[in-house]
């Protein structure tokens, strides 16, 4: 049996041909594939714009610069995330504070997230970057009700998340990425996430205004639109209007995008499978299942439990060539972060789960046999 690795990709033969396609073609860059991808994606999503990116990172990044974080600004994250999540912020010289995650979900905790907005002086923060956190969509509502109250902006960090939704107040299917409650929604196509394209990412909004930030500085700040330019001296004429970067994803990448996308819903419908797997094989153990409310629907980006011997565990899964992983340590945690004065025992509900949290391996093509395998690997030390 080959080793198995709490996430991997799934490349098919459509894929490989897509891909074959477009290096045949006239575009490996800025060419049609591109526009093709964002749109199918924001159909998927359900959101009126998408911007490819060439990584998650960047995705936040640029989201960040397009709503004016500056130097000095105040943002709200958790601290169960990748560290890019806080970094972007840092980028552009803003600073990061953290609200402790809810023993049960894992995401940012709304009432503690209340709780420091209630009691800070007006205008402290200027935004908050949940995160849809091992695919588990955030109550979006919940969070602009309170981003309302306290005027802020939401960049929802979706990495985990497309194919996520969750029932509103009026009973409406609100899915993840689709623009209704988050100002800026941010995915993620590195190879363990749901769509791969080796790096990648997509921006989602439903506002013009910030799309068209986006577009600007995705491409070094530069606009050709005749509508936007200063001067106009030919076709061949392009203004710099602002500072931007190179944040683009190419042709070749776009179409294997376009290609996974395919068979994106399949592909969440298999990882619920596969939660529900586990779930039932973990029941009456001492393993803590990922919990899911009747009103959420869950991406499984990861299938996470916690158990009393963490390290025990993992090390008896890797001696079976089964590498399940640990996500994430904390990012106030972090050597850099500690910097900023943040310390052990400041959220103390994340660094508890950092104790006993293993992602277990919860992919799509994981068979029925390496996921048997798995269980048997997990019971067999719990047991
Ligand atoms: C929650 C979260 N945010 C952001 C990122 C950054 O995405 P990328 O690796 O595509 O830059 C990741 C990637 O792992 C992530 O898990």
């Amino acid at each position: 049996m080959r080793s198995i690795s709490y996430g991997r990709q799934f490349i098919s033969q459509d894929d490989i041909d897509a891909v074959v396609e477009t290096l045949q073609s006239d575009f490996l860059t800025q060419g049609p594939k591109i526009v093709e991808f964002e749109q199918k994606f924001a159909a998927y999503v359900g959101a009126d714009y998408a911007l490819a990116v060439s990584n998650g990172t960047a995705a936040l990044h640029l989201s960040a610069l397009a709503l004016g974080v500056k130097k000095g600004d105040k943002i709200i994250t958790t601290p169960l995330t990748f560290v890019a999540s806080a970094n972007s912020i840092l980028y552009c010289e803003g600073e990061i504070d953290f609200v402790d995650i809810d023993p049960h979900t894992y995401l940012l905790d709304l009432d503690k997230l209340e709780e420091k907005l209630s009691k800070s002086a007006p205008n402290t923060y200027k935004g908050i970057i949940p995160v849809d956190f091992a695919g588990y969509p955030i109550q979006a509502e919940r969070f602009r009700n309170i981003a309302n109250k306290y005027n802020l902006w939401i960049i929802e960090d979706a990495c985990h998340a497309p194919g996520a939704y969750f029932i509103d107040s009026d009973e409406k299917k609100q899915k993840t990425g689709n623009g209704i409650y988050s100002d800026i929604q941010v995915f993620s196509f590195h190879p363990v996430k749901h769509i791969a394209t080796g790096e990648g990412g997509m921006i989602t909004t439903n506002s013009k205004e910030l799309y068209d930030k986006l577009c600007l500085l995705r491409t070094h700040g530069i606009t050709k639109d005749p509508d936007k330019l200063s001067e106009n001296h030919g076709g061949w004429y392009y203004e710099m209007q602002e500072l931007g970067y190179n944040y683009r994803l190419c042709d070749i990448q776009a179409s294997l995008g376009v290609s996974q996308l395919k068979r994106a819903e399949e592909g969440v419908l298999k990882r619920n499978s596969i939660a529900e797997k586990y779930n039932t094989a973990f029941t009456d153990l001492d393993i803590q299942t990922p919990f899911v409310a009747d009103d959420s629907y869950h991406a499984y980006h990861l299938y996470i439990i916690q158990v009393e011997d963490r390290k025990g565990l993992y090390e008896h899964l890797r001696s079976n060539n089964i590498f399940a992983q640990v996500l994430y340590s904390p990012v106030h945690l972090q050597p850099y972060y500690k910097q900023f004065g943040w310390k052990k025992g400041d959220f103390p509900v994340v660094e508890n789960y950092y104790e006993r949290c293993l992602a277990l391996p919860m992919f799509p093509t994981l068979s029925n046999e390496e996921q048997d395998y798995v269980i048997e690997k997990v019971k067999e030390f719990i047991m």
